[in-house]
């Protein structure tokens, strides 16, 4: 008997329910690697599908709503996923073709034992949506937010800049990488452009970071401008005695050796501290690592200057992964915020006497953000030292009037090359 071949694509979009279904399930993003689809189209054609299902989740969750009129069956497997993937494809990646999106769907869901009975209703689903296209394409841009942030959001920045995340949503993030000393015949070989400071900035690339111009000599690593705020903020002459808590996997840490201060780098998870080490061998740059849990660390020695990079919500990095908006309820920010002041209130202890703090947080939550800077300023004796507009040349919009930064994915980003920034909150205090 002949065994049936299965039709091409099919195999590839399979992987990529698992990983949507991963996603689904609470597990970060992360792209197809070469080892796990070897073929560079079908790869691309992967991760452009999940990434897009991810950045439009908003949107598909209204699609869904509307033509499931029983919810989602349960225990069905990666049904969701396959619907979401085709669903993606029909609406927002044309040029993949319509009949391919629904055919391999259809496909996938009739080989597996967990969803060959629901292959009828997807295929319904995808018919009408098909059907329903340009009203479903036309969905206000803050839907792709859940409601809960949409509104906190609309509150803290105001509609205009709302609308402006959802659009950097969907954008992406570009690549922008950190190259100390600005070389412009490295710079000109990246294809890259000037964003602020060290920070430049590629838009688009044809290759794997590691194959870039000067990955292997260590010149550059990759950090989004908004992220090499922080460091730059501290402000201090080198050499300082610095402490970068919260260090992995050492962005920071990077600029402040290569700015020539004597780093401590301290995090409490020792694979991101292996990775940590490995970067800054790359790069050639030294700092002493400490593998510790900060609240229950205590150092040796006082230091000149602190940067906390404390963990949080990161909803400021939705850009690149979209799904943390989706992952993030309100019990899991009041949860962060709980850590960042015992971080805070450990770590003011450990400066010097006129010494300097830099609080910073990926996250557009003003609890994790301005709120935790109000209560540091009232609970642990340290001095607000305000961020002047002139610190930040063409940024000026990103100081705000109390002199913290705070960035937002839809802010236009210093440069000629556009695009924009992550979200970031920072502060800067002194010791008195
Ligand atoms: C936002 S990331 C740091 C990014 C890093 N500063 C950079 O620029 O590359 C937060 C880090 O905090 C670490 N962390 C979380 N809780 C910690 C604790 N109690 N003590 C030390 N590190 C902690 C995590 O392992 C994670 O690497």
């Amino acid at each position: 008997m002949k065994s049936k071949k299965a039709p091409p694509g099919l195999a590839m979009r399979q992987q990529a329910a698992e990983r949507l279904a991963g996603v689904l399930r609470g597990a970060n993003f992360a792209p197809f690697s070469l080892s796990e689809i070897p073929d560079g189209r079908d790869r691309a054609t992967a991760n452009r599908l999940v990434t897009t299902a991810l950045r439009r989740h908003g949107h598909l969750d209204l699609a869904l709503a509307r033509y499931l009129e029983r919810g989602m069956p349960k225990r069905s497997g990666p049904f969701e996923a396959h619907l979401r993937l085709a669903l993606a494809q029909l609406l927002y990646l044309p040029e993949l073709g319509a009949h391919s999106a629904l055919f391999l769907a259809v496909e996938a869901l009739r080989g597996d034992n967990r969803t060959q009975h629901l292959a009828k209703l997807a295929n319904a689903v995808l018919r009408r949506a098909q059907a329903d296209a340009e009203d479903l394409r036309a969905l206000p841009l803050p839907a792709l937010f859940p409601e809960r942030l949409r509104a906190a959001w609309q509150s803290a920045y105001g509609e205009a800049a709302l609308g402006g995340m959802a659009e950097a949503l969907l954008q992406g993030a570009p690549l922008d990488l950190t190259l100390p000393g600005g070389d412009p015949t490295l710079i000109a070989a990246l294809g890259a452009g000037p964003v602020l400071f060290d920070t430049v900035r590629i838009l688009e690339r044809d290759r794997s970071v590691e194959a870039l111009p000067g990955y292997a000599e260590g010149r550059w690593w990759v950090q989004d401008a908004a992220a090499a705020l922080p460091a730059r903020l501290l402000g201090l002459e080198a050499p300082a005695t610095v402490l970068d808590l919260c260090a992995a996997p050492g962005g920071k840490s990077a600029q402040l050796a290569a700015a020539g201060h004597r780093v401590t780098a301290l995090d409490s998870d020792p694979e991101r501290m292996a990775r940590l080490t490995g970067n800054l061998d790359r790069l050639g740059l030294a700092a002493i690592p400490v593998v510790a849990d900060a609240l229950a660390f205590t150092p040796t020695e006082s230091y000149d200057g602190i940067v906390l990079d404390a963990p949080c919500s990161a909803t400021g990095t939705f850009r690149r992964h979209p799904e943390v908006v989706w992952h993030r309820d309100a019990a899991a920010i009041a949860s962060r915020v709980a850590v960042q002041r015992g971080l805070i209130e450990r770590s003011v202890s450990w400066l010097k006497s006129g010494g300097v703090l830099i609080y910073c947080v990926c996250s557009l939550e003003p609890a994790e953000g301005e709120e935790q800077a109000k209560w540091l300023a009232e609970h642990t004796g340290l001095a607000p030292d305000p961020i002047g507009k002139s610190e930040l040349p063409g940024l000026e919009t990103a100081v705000t009037a109390a002199g913290y930064v705070r960035t937002l994915p839809g802010m236009p980003a210093p440069g000629p090359h556009g695009g924009t920034l992550d979200g970031f909150f920072i502060a800067r205090f002194r010791r008195r």
